[in-house]
């Protein structure tokens, strides 16, 4: 969690760290500061909340000076406070750092800095690495932030600044993200790439342990030993506007219409035609590995999770692998059983999640096979995986995970075909079908994006009920519990998946006018089940909005009166949400799309800050 930029050169610092900042704030909004040096001293700048009031700050008054250091807070020690915000000072006030992370050992850090009569202002972990700067500089700010991180245990994105070095910016990482952004007489660092994209599109990707001194002029890079590191320079592929809103209201929106784009950029390369194999580089995997494997397990956490439950069911399905699905967080509780021929598949959108990176590193020390399927290049997952399916989805804002979900389905989708047809376990003339489904899914998206009006049509319904229920069976289970997922975390509305097998056990007790229903009832094998549950539900009075497919004239049959208003429970309403026709094992590509967009018009009409929902953040980087 949290977000830190920099930038040194001859510009004014704040101007630049508070731009980037803005496209870091997915990471944390909790508090936000700025430190800049200005004739050999600092200035600090903070405030609490959002960075609408860092905006409001500084052009209230401007904090002048062309090297500074910002941070936008998600809090983890200490509440979101003045004294608790980035960036942190030493005592006397001449140094200033930034950090994304968690220091494991500060308690004992800070009882030590406080013993030899050091003065803390925060509860956070962060304050430690200032005092312990601080204590170690003797005129050289890369040597005392070297000795600092010597004495750290946990994980870092460090920018650090010093009152009287006004030509050097310092960084530093472990375990957590931090790129060094390349201009031409000046220069910055991030969190990502995204956040000083406008800026240049020239990074150095930084790894764990190394330490970056930034001037105006150059960037060094070496080891704690200050031992020189070479990097090649990474050109970041998506144009600078790519994290802009583009004129939509929010990112959220903006990232549910441009799935259809990034479905047809995540199967450039793979998938061109029914009559041609599915291509993969770079995965890792040769073909008698793929012949080879014994059992699958995903891991991932949330959205990603769900995209690896599609993964389980098609795997076992179409590859004929026995195949697992586990959360990162819940992975290594179970202790899985790994022997040889055991591939651990990761799913992660920011390739930075903390649970997600653990259990990849459980894994692979259990001697598991390790490929990851990412949208951000050359995160920390990526890196660690033996080899990456990436999604190709572009930056994504929104907290809310929506195209980079739809993104890891369909990358899913294409791996499990390309494992089927390497080891010919999916009959041809079936291959062929999945295969045309999936070529025809970005045109379907489109068509389902034009039909936004009617899901706003079932919104305005439905958006003042306190709970709601997601029912599907298969392989579109995991898209209830996405739909649920999305409604929950951004309309605070209260909503659970079930499959709609278990709803005889338990959960139809909670059926009652207030709590409508959605069910994913699409024709396929499930079908003649999901009718069923669906007239079990009408029959207590529950409000139901049912997904099915274009042309199904069934399911309105099990509507009493599809023209009554859903208020009227009495006569038990028939909300529809029409999706085109698909195969089932792709279906759940589809089917995510208008969930999301319900969640979003819900959300919309009770004027929930979408972009930024309560207590999340994008990118989960602490246990
Ligand atoms: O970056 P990751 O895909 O690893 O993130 C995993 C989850 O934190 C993420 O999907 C989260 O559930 C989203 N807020 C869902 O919209």
């Amino acid at each position: 969690m949290c977000g830190i930029v920099g930038y040194i050169g001859s510009r004014e610092a704040s101007s630049i760290c508070f731009a980037g900042l803005r496209r870091l704030e997915y990471r944390g909004y909790d508090s936000a500061g700025i430190a800049v040096v200005e004739d050999n001293e600092l200035k600090v700048r903070k405030v609490v909340g959002n960075l609408n009031n860092m905006e409001e700050s500084l052009k209230t008054k401007a904090l002048p000076g062309s090297l500074g250091i910002g941070h936008t807070r998600w809090a983890t020690h200490g509440r979101p406070s003045i004294e608790n915000s980035h960036p942190h000072l030493s005592c006397d006030g001449k140094f200033a750092v930034v950090h994304n992370g968690i220091l494991e050992n500060y308690q004992e850090l800070r009882s030590q800095l406080k013993s030899e009569g050091h003065t803390f202002k925060s509860q956070t972990d962060t304050e430690v690495v200032a005092h312990l700067v601080e204590k170690y500089y003797d005129g050289d700010l890369r040597n005392a932030l070297i000795s600092a991180v010597k004495d750290l245990e946990g994980a870092f994105a460090i920018g650090c600044i010093c009152a009287g070095s006004p030509d050097e910016l310092l960084a530093v990482r472990r375990f957590s993200p931090l790129v060094v952004g390349i201009g031409e007489t000046e220069n910055y660092i991030a969190s990502d790439m995204g956040a000083i994209r406008a800026e240049t599109d020239k990074v150095y990707v930084i790894d764990d342990d190394e330490v970056c001194k930034i001037t105006r002029g150059g960037i060094e890079i070496t080891d704690l030993d200050l031992n020189p590191i070479e990097r090649e320079p990474y050109v970041i592929p998506w144009p600078a506007d790519a994290a802009q809103k583009g004129g939509y209201k929010k990112f959220m929106h903006k990232e549910i219409h441009e799935q259809p784009d990034a479905m047809r950029a995540c199967l450039a390369g793979r998938l061109s035609s029914v009559d041609k194999p599915i291509t993969f580089e770079n995965i890792g995997l040769t073909v008698d590995e793929i012949k080879g494997f014994k059992k699958i397990i995903f891991t991932a956490c949330g959205t990603a999770m769900h995209a690896g439950l599609v993964g389980r069911f098609l795997m076992d399905k179409l590859a004929r692998i026995p195949t697992e699905g586990d959360l990162a967080a819940e992975l290594q509780q179970r202790d899985p059983v790994v022997h040889e021929g055991t591939l651990c598949i990761v799913v992660s959108q920011s390739g930075e999640t903390a649970d997600t990176l653990e259990a990849l590193r459980a894994m692979k020390a259990k001697g598991a096979k390790v490929i990851s399927v990412i949208n951000v290049v050359d995160s920390s997952i990526a890196r660690e995986s033996d080899g990456v399916a990436y999604i190709q989805a572009g930056p994504e804002i929104s907290v809310a995970s929506t195209k980079a979900f739809t993104l890891q389905v369909l990358t899913i989708q294409l791996l499990s075909l390309y494992f089927a047809e390497i080891r010919g376990t999916c009959p041809p003339d079936e291959m062929k079908r999945l295969k045309a489904a999936i070529l025809a899914a970005p045109g379907q998206a489109t068509e389902l994006l034009k039909r936004e009006d009617d899901i706003i049509a079932v919104a305005k319904k439905y958006y003042k009920k306190p709970n709601a229920m997601y029912l599907a069976r298969g392989v579109n289970l995991p898209s209830a519990m996405e739909g649920s997922l999305k409604l929950k975390e951004i309309s605070y509305i209260h909503a659970e998946a079930y499959s709609a097998g278990e709803m005889k056990h338990g959960p139809i007790a909670l059926v009652e006018p207030n709590m409508f229903v959605v069910s994913i009832a699409c024709e396929g094998p499930t079908y003649g089940e999901m009718i069923g549950n669906i007239m079990e539900i009408k029959a207590r009075s529950g409000p139901m909005i049912a997904v099915a497919y274009d042309g199904d004239k069934k399911i309105r049959m099990t509507g009493a009166d599809p023209d009554a208003p859903a208020d009227d429970v009495g006569s038990q309403p028939n909300d529809m949400i029409w999706v085109p026709r698909t195969e089932e094992y792709i279906s759940p590509l589809l089917i995510g799309i208008p969930l999301q967009l319900l969640a979003y018009h819900i959300a919309d009409l009770r004027g929930e800050d979408i972009d930024q929902p309560r207590n999340l953040a994008k990118t989960v980087t602490v246990k």
